[in-house]
């Protein structure tokens, strides 16, 4: 889709040029030419065949030839019904201020980042559950808005395996910048390998005290497979393999995971996750241990 989008962008870019060359050439051959004597009669004649030529017939003419472009590229563009291997269907759902990413065919559930098999056709549909958010991955399509109470639909595709960053491209809030999701997309061997390692992950709780803080406090917002069950936050069941905390705000190095459940409201202000200044420290640190490991 990325692709249409820079075909696109060049054509036009292209036509622009083209009408910026014949404008300049009209207006640099009317400042050479000597004035010529009109009756009001030829006069007239003369304005009104500017106004039906330049006015009317060259602009109908332009809109004509970017259509006959555009519209194929636009169509070329939706994600209509396909012969033969049908896509990947994700859902993701924006929130303030991070991704929650579903694959419905398998179960799995994760959150910041994106994985998706090379060379097959993914559509994704998008929604929110708070404010408007928008969808893009710059090197791989156009953007497109996260709507509350709305699916919308987006087809792409990565032609190789790699690394892709996106970006909530809506204005949300404050912390709209750090709402950044990783996309990776792996040989369709490797997606498969993923995909079975995240649904066969068998997850056992901090142990002791600390295992009981976090069913109670983390647990009830957090889903940790086969630990908790909480909808309202990121699932952390693969926190340990992500390679940012809080969507893009610190990368996943050893102890990070303990900086951020200290730090997280002077790193990201706002997120709505509390503080847990009441939570004892050495528990703290055992669920940010425990969390690194949580990985396919
Ligand atoms: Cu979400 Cu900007």
């Amino acid at each position: 889709m990325a692709r249409e989008v820079a075909l696109l962008w060049w054509l036009m870019c292209g036509f622009a040029g083209l009408v910026l060359l014949v404008v300049s050439a009209l207006w640099i051959y009317a400042m050479r030419r000597t004035p010529r004597q009109t009756t009001p009669e030829q006069a007239k004649r003369i304005t009104l065949r500017w106004i039906i030529g330049g006015g009317i017939l060259l602009p109908g003419l332009s809109i004509i030839v970017l259509l006959v472009f555009g519209v194929p590229i636009g169509q070329r563009m939706l994600p209509l019904p396909l012969l033969g291997e049908q896509p990947l269907r994700i859902e993701i759902t924006g929130h303030q201020w991070w991704w929650e990413v579903r694959y419905p065919e398998s179960g799995v559930v994760t959150a910041n980042q994106l994985h998706i098999p090379a060379g097959r056709p993914v559509d994704l549909q998008v929604s929110s559950a708070d404010v408007i958010h928008s969808f893009w991955v710059p090197r791989l399509g156009g953007k497109i808005d996260m709507i509350p109470g709305r699916d919308n639909q987006i087809r792409l595709q990565a032609d190789q395996p790699g690394i892709y960053r996106g970006q909530c491209s809506e204005f949300c809030g404050t912390q709209h910048s750090h709402m950044i999701l990783h996309v990776q997309s792996h040989s369709e061997d490797d997606f498969a390998a993923w995909l079975s390692a995240r649904q066969s992950q068998q997850i056992t709780a901090p142990p002791a005290d600390a295992g009981e803080t976090f069913v109670a406090r983390c647990g009830t917002c957090h889903r940790v497979a086969g630990v908790s069950d909480g909808q309202r936050a990121p699932d952390l069941s693969d926190l340990g393999s992500r390679p940012t905390l809080g969507s893009g705000v610190l990368t996943n190095e050893p102890g990070a995971i303990l900086t951020w459940l200290r730090e997280h409201q002077r790193l990201k202000p706002g997120n709505a996750m509390p503080l847990h200044d009441d939570i004892d420290p050495t528990h703290l640190q055992t669920i940010a241990t425990w969390l690194e490991g949580l990985e396919p």
